[in-house]
């Protein structure tokens, strides 16, 4: 029998109530991992800890944006297991869907913080609890393709998403030095609540709309595809990777779409 693939590894994960998050709680208790799962929808999350049990996940509530929320959620997990393996720094929000010319600059203040101010303190504080107990840990955060194509999200989304591979690399170009892991991953269109919700559509529909534009036939994008490259980076199998942005995107960021010569 091999070994769980994050057994006896303690992770939090952000915006763990809904969607990708979600599915990275499961995957990681399936995976021998105990998880702290940090949202702000409090029923939500605390549903998703009941269905998978109180033994290997926790629920609390952290809205990323606020520090002391953040710090506090990192405290508590080294009260409770004394050391923090894993970050998967996930929260985000889609914000409005205005363009340069109607922009929304509240709306892009709020993208901003959550997206990335709010990435930049789980970061912060989760890498403080690795290096105080010499954890050689995992800390991924989600991007999107949007992180590297304009066009794919509303202005402030795509702004935030490209800030956060910055944000990626300077905290992997600081934390090698402590043995810590720092990478993304860059998703194509899944259908969640964030998709649904931005586009009033269904999850038959954002997904049909999603195969239609995707570069790779026959395969449908789900949260589970996202929350398998989360578990790998996670695990010791990516063991020198950091500073990467994986794109799970079925190529879709590396093919001309409005042209082919063949
Ligand atoms: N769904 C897609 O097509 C897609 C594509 C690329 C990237 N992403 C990224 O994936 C990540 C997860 O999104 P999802 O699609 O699963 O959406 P989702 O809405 O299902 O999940 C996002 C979760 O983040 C939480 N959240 C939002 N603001 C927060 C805050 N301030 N503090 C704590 N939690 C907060 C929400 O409550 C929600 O539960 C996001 O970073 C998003 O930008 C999604």
């Amino acid at each position: 029998m091999s070994k769980p693939r994050l057994e006896g590894k303690v992770a939090l994960i952000t915006g763990a109530a809904s969607g990708i998050g979600e599915e990275a709680v499961k995957l990681f208790v399936e995976n021998g991992g105990f998880v702290v799962a940090a949202d702000v929808q409090d029923d939500l999350g605390h549903q998703v800890v009941a269905s998978i049990g109180a033994d290997r996940a926790t629920y609390r509530h952290c809205d990323v944006r606020d520090e002391k929320q953040v710090e506090e959620t990192v405290k508590y997990i080294m009260d409770k297991y004394g050391k923090l393996d894993v970050l998967f720094s996930n929260a985000g929000i889609i914000g409005p869907l205005t363009g340069i010319l109607e922009l929304d600059i509240e709306g892009f203040d709020n993208t901003m913080a959550t997206n990335v101010r709010g990435v930049a303190a789980t970061i912060k504080h989760a890498a403080r609890a690795m290096v105080s107990k010499n954890i050689r840990g995992s800390i991924i955060c989600t991007t999107s393709v949007a992180s590297s194509l304009a066009g794919t999200g509303p202005h402030a989304y795509t702004t935030s998403k490209h800030a956060l591979v910055g944000l990626v690399r300077a905290a992997c170009s600081e934390l090698g030095a402590y043995g810590i892991r720092v990478n993304c991953i860059s998703p194509y269109g899944v259908a969640t609540p964030l998709s649904c919700r931005a586009y009033n559509l269904q999850p038959s529909e954002v997904e049909a709309n999603s195969c239609a534009l995707a570069n790779l036939k026959g395969i449908v994008l789900k949260a589970r595809h996202i929350a398998e490259a989360a578990l790998f980076l996670a695990s010791d199998e990516s063991a020198y990777i950091s500073g990467h942005n994986l794109a799970v995107d079925g190529g879709f960021t590396v093919v001309n779409h409005s042209f082919s010569a063949i």
